[in-house]
């Protein structure tokens, strides 16, 4: 438990109340309002939770006004830079990097659970040939706990962590498979003798008559996407994680929730939504009529992949993200494609208007990512599974954790009531 050194104090219906404030080991005090209710007899009102802490958590720290993003205190940059996916979620699993032996031996562990049980393609040919994979995501993820049911039971913690490994084994390979289905090409299986991102790219990209050869350059972007989307503390598909967890559903059926949460164009749709609204404006002088729209209030239309809940200033994965974006291209040889031409002036023009500017709206991770997975090859629909799978291992660290926090109890918010208040039952002739 976080320090309890101060105390807040409320005054209100002629009681005062003494709140316990906890200090982190960064950011903000928080005063504790459990004991509200019980004392005061009033509730808090946060629709949003823009100022409510729902849980305690040692995984990620964000300074959203100094644009910094920390993984068990460790710089995202420097994780971009100098580590890979596997050890990025050896970290946030378990906190702390791992030792070379034990890299090998979670990377060994990871790898011998990359399969699906065979049963499980039947599955998938229930679903119609068109779905998006995200549809077919959360039925299959969620349907895990029908296929793998010694690694359901919460309280017992090998199931949990064989559970954990599993999701961030399989969750690739049904992305994979996903997308395999909705273009009507058979599944690829898992290599063992491949990194987890190349052996990703491949089950997507190879075919059995045509062997994929992964580029290293594209086997690192691809590595660097994951890791700049494995964990973002208490977001909305990571709360969506924890509160379901907190009823004791079964991990699978967890992170399932986890990644319908996440299919929303404010959260990580927005890859999907940013791309498709690059390509609808098309040219660079349709810009100012849609900056125009983005501006007004009776247009529901806003700028995917622009601003942010936290990040006030920048957001820092965004940064590595439009480094990996040039490498890519220029890679590829397309730096000049239309749809990279409208996104760099549209950034250009959004970071000197006024509008954007005052109300603080940065480029965001998605505004980048899904110029990296276009040029990969990668169709929109697949940008939000990719995120889903990278986000796996947050959820699960996220998960793991308030399993093991004794405060922890069912999520269950309060409301503030506007409703009818008692009234009498009205027969249908009468009404
Ligand atoms: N375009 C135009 N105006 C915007 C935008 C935008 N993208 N984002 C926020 N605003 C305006 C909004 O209209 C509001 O104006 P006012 O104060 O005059 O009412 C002000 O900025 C604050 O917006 P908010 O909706 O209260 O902020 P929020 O913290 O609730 O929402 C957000 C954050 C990310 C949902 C929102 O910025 C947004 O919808 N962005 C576009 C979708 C997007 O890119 N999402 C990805 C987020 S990063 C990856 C992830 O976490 O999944």
């Amino acid at each position: 438990m976080a320090a309890t050194t101060k105390t807040a104090t409320l005054t209100f219906n002629g009681k005062t109340i003494e709140l316990p404030v906890h200090s982190p080991t960064v950011g903000p005090d928080v005063i504790d309002i459990r004991k509200l209710y019980a004392q005061g007899d009033v509730f808090t009102y946060d629709p949003g939770f823009t100022s409510t802490a729902a849980c305690e958590s040692a995984i990620t720290y964000i300074d959203g006004d100094a644009g910094e993003l920390l993984h068990r205190g460790y710089p995202i940059e420097q994780l971009a830079e100098k580590s890979h996916f596997l050890e990025v979620c050896y970290l946030l699993l378990y906190g702390e990097l791992p030792t070379a032996a034990q890299i090998e031996d979670f990377e060994t562990r990871v790898t011998r659970h990359t399969m699906v049980h065979e049963q499980m393609h039947n599955f998938f040919r229930g679903f119609r040939r068109d779905a998006h994979p995200m549809a077919t995501m959360v039925g299959v993820v969620g349907a895990m706990s029908a296929f793998y049911h010694d690694s359901t039971d919460i309280n017992d913690p090998w199931q949990r962590e064989v559970a954990a490994i599993r999701m961030i084994a399989k969750v690739p390979t049904i992305a994979a498979m996903a997308y395999k289905y909705s273009i009507g090409q058979p599944f690829i299986y898992p290599r063992n003798d491949l990194d987890y991102a190349s052996n990703f790219l491949r089950m997507c990209f190879a075919v059995p008559a045509e062997e994929y050869e992964v580029d290293p350059i594209l086997s690192r972007a691809m590595d660097r996407i994951m890791m700049l989307h494995a964990d973002h503390e208490q977001n909305a598909s990571t709360s969506t994680v924890r509160l379901a967890g907190s009823s004791g559903a079964n991990p699978f059926a967890c992170i399932a929730a986890g990644i319908a949460c996440l299919w929303g164009p404010a959260h990580g749709g927005a890859n999907q939504a940013c791309l498709e609204m690059l390509r609808e404006i098309g040219t660079v002088d349709r810009i100012p009529e849609y900056i125009k729209r983005a501006k007004d209030k009776d247009d529901p239309f806003r700028l995917m992949g622009f601003g942010h809940r936290v990040y006030k200033n920048f957001d820092p994965r965004a940064k590595v993200m439009k480094q990996s974006a040039d490498e890519v291209l220029a890679l590829l040889g397309i730096e000049n494609n239309p749809t990279l031409q409208v996104a760099k002036e549209l950034e250009r023009i959004a970071l000197e208007d006024d509008y954007f500017v005052s109300k603080k709206l940065y480029p965001n991770v998605d505004f980048y990512s899904g110029i990296i997975l276009d040029a990969m090859g990668f169709p929109t629909s697949m940008f939000t599974p990719i995120f889903a799978l990278s986000r796996t291992v947050g959820w699960i660290s996220q998960w793991k954790e308030m399993i093991g926090d004794q405060a922890q109890k069912i999520g269950r918010p309060r409301q503030l009531y506007v409703g009818e208040t008692r009234r009498e039952y009205i027969e249908v002739e009468n009404r």
